[in-house]
């Protein structure tokens, strides 16, 4: 299916509106966001898009029941475990030195996404800022920790900029 691209994220501006934001809670990678290495890209927008499915099963309430949400949890702990796995193999291939340190961020994202499943799965109700809590978790991969591996590619000559 063809994809709308955008030049920005489209994140919902009140993030305490009750109202969901038609487009998501965040729609496409920006270009700035983007490896141009290998399926990295994919990768982070399969777990933004298993995050809109997220935002979509909320309907206009501010909150859902967590069994709603049950899937895009399941889908989006199974993406990132894939993406770090292959993020990982990656770096261990090309010798990245800061490959342990990444390990280590990777582990805490899945703590915090475990964390705040077990937090909405105790009171069976997912609240749209845990979807956020979730996209700041994302974009702490995607941007303050792969932007060094993305400069070590650089480089090298692996990869552009922009
Ligand atoms: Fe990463
Ligand atoms: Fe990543």
């Amino acid at each position: 299916m063809e994809r709308k691209r955008s030049a920005t994220i489209a994140v919902d501006p009140d993030r305490d509106a009750p109202a969901a934001c038609p487009e998501g809670i965040a729609r496409e990678l920006p270009a700035t966001w983007r490896f141009n290495f290998k399926s990295i890209d994919d990768e982070h927008q399969q777990l933004i898009d298993d995050l809109n499915a997220g935002w979509s099963a909320f309907g206009p309430a501010a909150s859902a029941p967590f069994d709603r949400l049950k899937t895009m949890f399941v889908s989006l702990k199974g993406n990132m475990l894939l993406h770090f796995e292959s993020e990982e193999a990656e770096m261990a291939a090309l010798g990245y030195p800061g490959l342990q340190a990444h390990k280590e961020q990777h582990r805490s994202a899945i703590e915090r996404l475990e964390t705040i499943e077990a937090g909405a799965a105790a009171i069976g109700i997912v609240g749209r800022a845990d979807l956020y809590a979730l996209l700041d978790t994302l974009v702490d991969d995607m941007l303050r920790a792969d932007v060094s591996f993305k400069t070590f590619l650089f480089a090298r000559g692996l990869v552009h900029m922009g």
